[in-house]
């Protein structure tokens, strides 16, 4: 039977060992939302590390360089972390080193923790994803990326829908308050998921940088039917 549990940031994930079980990284606003778009868009890869300088010296091996901090783009870089950015073309074919303010180290603090997969969530892939972790039964992390290791609203408003559709499809247990707690935050959110958000701190963050298309494309759900996961140290299609 397929079990759940939600690790709500990442100062907690000490607290769960992942090995053997389907990690589901989280980050919404908008690392995940942004992987799972440039591997739709076409990109061979996203290989996600931990700072600035790791991801310039890839761009000697042709990989793209798209860097993020604090939700703003860095200078030097070829791209931010806009999922606009992988659009158009931008993207088919490449590989690309990402490296963000929260998102990347999450997928970085799991990728050698023995897990089964580490697969990128985001409300864009939320129906097929749900479908995949039902269909391999397998026990499930979520991890959601939070902000500098505070919790968010936004990844935990996934974790909540994620696990809500699980629920609804398949028997499954749920010994964890985290993930009771997220699935109760997405019933009191759902109905208007962006409004709900409007209140939250990286929503006015990314607001100030006019980001709000970025938020409204993020948001959206079960637009993408690829599943992305880990795969030789990078994020690709499954
Ligand atoms: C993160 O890593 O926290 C986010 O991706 C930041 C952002 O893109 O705004």
């Amino acid at each position: 039977m397929i079990s759940l549990e939600v690790v709500l940031s990442p100062a907690l994930l000490h607290l769960t060992d992942v090995k053997g079980s389907n990690v589901v990284v989280i980050d919404i606003l908008r690392a995940t939302s942004t992987i799972c778009t440039a591997i739709h868009e076409g990109a061979e890869s996203v290989r996600a590390v931990m700072s600035p300088a790791e991801a310039l010296a890839l761009k000697a091996e042709g990989y793209v360089t798209a860097a993020e901090r604090d939700g703003a783009k860095l200078e030097g870089f070829d791209m931010g972390n806009s999922p606009f950015e992988c659009m158009n073309g931008a993207v088919k074919g490449k590989r690309i080193a990402l490296t963000t303010t929260n998102g990347t180290k999450c997928i970085e603090a799991v990728a050698h923790a023995g897990a089964r997969n580490v697969l990128s969530g985001s409300f864009l892939n939320l129906e097929v994803l749900s479908e995949w972790l039902i269909a391999d039964n397998q026990r499930v992390v979520m991890l959601c990326a939070g902000w500098k290791d505070s919790v968010n609203l936004e990844d935990t408003l996934f974790a909540g829908a994620l696990g809500s559709l699980i629920v609804q499809k398949t028997a499954c247990f749920v010994d964890c308050d985290a993930a009771l707690m997220s699935m109760d935050l997405y019933a009191c959110a759902k109905d208007n998921l962006t409004e709900y958000l409007k209140k939250s701190s990286h929503y006015i963050r990314l607001s100030h940088l006019h980001h709000e298309e970025d938020m409204r494309y993020c948001l959206q759900h079960s637009v993408i039917q690829e599943i992305t996961g880990l795969l030789d140290g990078e994020m690709k299609k499954m």
